[in-house]
């Protein structure tokens, strides 16, 4: 297709139908016609974008750009399942797609609405991060209000909750609601889903990016829809603490304690939200309901998940259990780049602090909270790998599952008495040794 065409077929298309189509019979089960016309105009579009002598103004571009992000995701679930390059014609024409979770969790429209694409700085992205996640725990809660009271039709009716599990569910989420009732705020998204692209873009865009374009399940099982909400809540979370945790080590480079300590403290505060977020998971879905649809978020696991495994790198560096891991993902390879002697991850900058300083003391202070908290989302994580999978199965991401987060779950900065752990053994990964050095950079254009 030829550019002006390209961009009016994107601009005509119909998001609404899009949206309350996924919506009715679960994304899984999406009209294939659908899906396929969507990965096309994602590559006719990607296309041309990049083309040189294409002439967009810059709202249309931004609006372009903006489509492009929900159209990908799209694209990538068209391709063969295990994300990597299969023998079918659009893969042949248009590159690899990468692994699943991305578009599984729409985890590129999350970061445009984060602002995490931008190079914003880490109080932005700490601003944003709030104001998503009030938005966020308010729409779950109204949505498992809405199930409960039998008022909700549209989506996530099947294999509902036992009344206990129901009520239990509430009350967490009544709570989180009210630990993030004073945090910045988003206005309401419309009450149905604008049907244009440049409804969703920009500042004014962003609550019905959310509602409407970033939570697309897989099916009408109701605990996927509490899953998918835990997994955004998780990704927004964890957003914050990296951005936190990178200001922090730039500051302690610079010697000043004192914002370090303010910038862990921020984070630890996140890390808590994230760990009563999955507790309220752990708690309400049973393994039956967990089982009820898993085969169909397929190999999408969140060992793809860029921010998470970045946070780890950037806390503790990276754990030799973890090599194989990250070179398997080609979203997440480029971490291996951290596998040099002048990366200092925060383990190795703690270190260093002065004895004598209150302000080193408080640093210190915030850094330990912040790894207790880590290291308890990490244990209950362990505990949910024994009990929803079925015993000696493999993880959907294919590690062994349980015995691969039991490898390093217990890394950490601190030890039980809260005393530094020492410098970890360093690690090469065999897949950079064996390239060039010119090639040893291995970032992916597709983060
Ligand atoms: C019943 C629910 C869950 C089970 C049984 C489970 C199980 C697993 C397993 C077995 C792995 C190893 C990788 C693989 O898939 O092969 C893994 C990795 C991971 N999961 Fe989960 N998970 C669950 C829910 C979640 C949720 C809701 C999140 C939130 C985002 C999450 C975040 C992660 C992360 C970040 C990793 C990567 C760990 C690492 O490599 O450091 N998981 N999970």
């Amino acid at each position: 297709m030829k550019a002006p065409s390209v961009v009016r077929a994107v601009l005509d298309f119909d998001v609404a139908e899009y949206v309350s189509t996924t919506r009715a019979v679960g994304r899984h089960h999406l009209d294939p016609e659908l899906r396929n016309r969507m990965a096309e105009l994602y590559v006719d579009l990607r296309d041309a974008l990049h083309e040189s002598d294409a002439v967009f103004d810059r709202r249309e571009l931004r609006v372009l750009r903006f489509a492009e992000l929900a159209l990908q995701s799209e694209w990538k679930l068209a391709g063969p399942s295990g994300g990597e390059d299969g023998a079918d014609l659009l893969n042949t024409v248009s590159g690899p797609r990468g692994k699943r979770y991305q578009p599984y969790a729409n985890v590129r429209l999350l970061n445009q609405v984060l602002g995490t694409r931008r190079g914003s700085s880490d109080a932005s992205i700490e601003y944003r991060c709030r104001q998503t996640l009030r938005f966020l725990v308010r729409s779950w809660l109204e949505y498992e209000q809405r199930s409960s009271d039998g008022t909700e039709t549209t989506w996530g009716w099947q294999r509902p909750l036992t009344p206990d599990a129901m009520s239990e569910r509430l009350d967490r989420l009544a709570r989180l609601r009210q630990d993030t009732a004073d945090w910045p705020t988003l206005p309401r998204p419309h009450p149905v889903p604008p049907a244009r692209w440049h409804d969703y873009v920009g500042d004014a865009g962003r609550s019905d990016t959310l509602e409407y374009l970033v939570n697309l399940p897989q099916t009408q099982h109701h605990d996927e829809n509490a899953f998918l909400r835990v997994i955004h809540l998780t990704e927004v979370t964890t957003s914050g603490i990296l951005a936190r945790t990178l200001g922090a080590k730039t500051w302690l480079e610079a010697g000043r304690f004192r914002e370090a300590a303010m910038c862990l403290d921020r984070a630890a505060a996140l890390a808590s939200l994230q760990l009563d977020v999955m507790r309220v998971l752990r708690r309400t879905m049973s393994v039956e309901n967990f089982l009820g649809f898993r085969k169909e978020t397929g190999d999408a696991s969140a060992v793809q998940m860029t921010s998470s495994q970045a946070l780890h790198v950037h806390l503790l560096g990276v754990h030799p259990l973890k090599v194989e891991a990250l070179e398997g993902v080609p979203e997440n390879a480029f971490l291996l780049f951290h596998l040099n002697d002048r990366f200092r991850p925060l383990r190795s900058l703690l270190h260093d602090l002065p004895e004598d300083s209150d302000d080193a003391a408080q640093v210190l202070a915030a850094a330990r909270d912040l790894d207790e908290t880590l290291y308890a989302w990490r244990r209950l994580h362990l505990g949910l790998a024994h009990r929803y999978l079925p015993k000696d199965s493999m993880g959907s991401g294919g590690t062994s599952g349980a015995p691969y987060l039991a490898g390093f779950y217990q890394d950490r900065l601190f030890d039980h008495a809260g005393e530094l752990t020492p410098h970890p053994v360093p690690v090469t990964s065999p897949a950079l040794e064996d390239r060039p050095v010119w090639a040893r950079a291995v970032f992916s254009p597709m983060n």
